[in-house]
């Protein structure tokens, strides 16, 4: 019987490999959502909703799912109202770019249990190992190594199991593809390892159980530098939140670090944060401009007010749907709903599957 069931369950998978292609990505609500987001993440991932409308190069179906990690963001964010403000903030975000919900599964992945369940099956096939190695858990190490504190102090197991996690949002949903910066990278790694070693346990005749993810970067993106020149992050309080008034957005573009060359002479645009944004808002002839006028030597304010003028008026419309969201959140509840609706039922579909498969029915 467990053979014949395997034999479904391989169908299944071999159905949904070949059937439809799966991109899948998460932001966790841990701050507000800054442009290394919207670039690294946000942007690809609705470039390529764009690009495929449905299917992809090859004539596969193509089909979405966008997500809120609000339990990742429950390893950091332990006040109750800030992280629901920082759930709608990200849904908003998403929402205020043009996530269009008919076209994407929308949805929290609180909503969805079947992740929970998903991520303690994960856990019995991820090596202890795996986990010590994971970079976000070793920096709070060496962290605390440097402090001369106990390693362990004010690591929680959430922060530990993380990558468990992250592996169950993104095999759950048999994703092919995950749109992430560059940082997320040896997540994806991870689930695909933990994947390899269900698979190899449970799958026969080289057919897989789990399928395997692989993550996408955007190379001129991959790591968009903060205000002080590190990567930008909620954690570094160094970022440039996309929805900020105008004046304020201008003041924070004032304050990215520029060299000390003069206002003549010549700048290397590749070196450039300023010409590095400018060039992800600006047409191909805007770009080629820009690069010119710093081959021959542009004044940084001259140069970053024009980087504020054009990101101005890109999120200009954004910005208005997203604070309109978010005095409306009931309006954000109602597009959950719907990809909750849809996720649910393609999670408990995996789970069935993964279930059976264990030998637990
Ligand atoms: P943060 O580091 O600010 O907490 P998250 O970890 O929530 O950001 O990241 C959400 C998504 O945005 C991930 O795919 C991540 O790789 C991407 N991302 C975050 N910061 C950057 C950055 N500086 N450059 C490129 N991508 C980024
Ligand atoms: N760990 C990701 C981050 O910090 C968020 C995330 C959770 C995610 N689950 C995911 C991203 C699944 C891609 C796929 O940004």
């Amino acid at each position: 019987m467990y053979n014949n069931n395997n034999n479904n369950i391989n169908n299944n998978i071999n159905n949904n490999i070949k059937g439809i292609k799966k991109i899948l990505t998460g932001i966790k609500p841990t701050g507000t959502p800054h442009l290394g987001n919207y670039l690294g993440a946000i942007a690809p991932a609705l470039q390529y909703i764009h690009d495929h409308d449905g299917h992809d190069n090859q004539n596969q179906e193509v089909e979405s799912y966008y997500f809120i990690a609000d339990y990742h963001a429950l390893t950091t964010i332990h006040d109750p109202k800030i992280l629901h403000n920082y759930i709608l903030e990200v849904a908003a975000t998403w929402v205020a770019f043009g996530l269009d919900v008919n076209k994407t599964v929308f949805f929290r992945q609180s909503d969805i249990p079947q992740v929970m369940e998903l991520s303690w099956i994960l856990g019995c096939f991820s090596s202890k190992g795996l986990m010590n190695r994971a970079h976000a858990y070793k920096a709070l190490l060496d962290q605390n190594t440097c402090n001369e504190d106990d390693p362990d102090a004010g690591i929680n197991m959430g922060v530990y199991t993380y990558p468990v996690l992250m592996a169950a949002d993104i095999l759950l949903f048999d994703s092919d593809l995950v749109p992430v910066g560059q940082d997320q990278i040896q997540h994806i790694e991870i689930a695909r390892d933990i994947a390899k070693a269900f698979n190899s346990r449970y799958g026969k005749d080289g057919v897989d159980i789990l399928k395997m993810p692989n993550g996408i970067v955007r190379k001129e993106v991959a790591v968009l530098p903060g205000l002080d020149g590190r990567k930008m992050s909620k954690s570094y309080n160094n970022t440039i939140p996309l929805f900020l008034p105008s004046d304020k957005l201008r003041k924070l573009i004032m304050k990215i670090k520029t060299d000390s060359s003069g206002p003549t002479e010549p700048k290397n645009p590749d070196d450039s944060l300023i010409f590095t944004i400018y060039s992800e808002f600006a047409s191909e002839e805007q770009k080629n401009q820009m690069k010119q006028r710093f081959l021959n030597g542009i004044a940084w304010g001259q140069a970053k007010q024009e980087l504020f003028e054009l990101m101005d008026n890109f999120l200009k419309n954004p910005r208005e749907k997203f604070n309109y969201l978010m005095s409306n959140p009931d309006e954000i509840e109602k597009l959950l709903k719907r990809g909750k609706e849809l996720a649910l039922i393609s999670a408990q579909k995996t789970l069935n599957r993964v279930r059976k498969t264990i030998g637990i029915n």
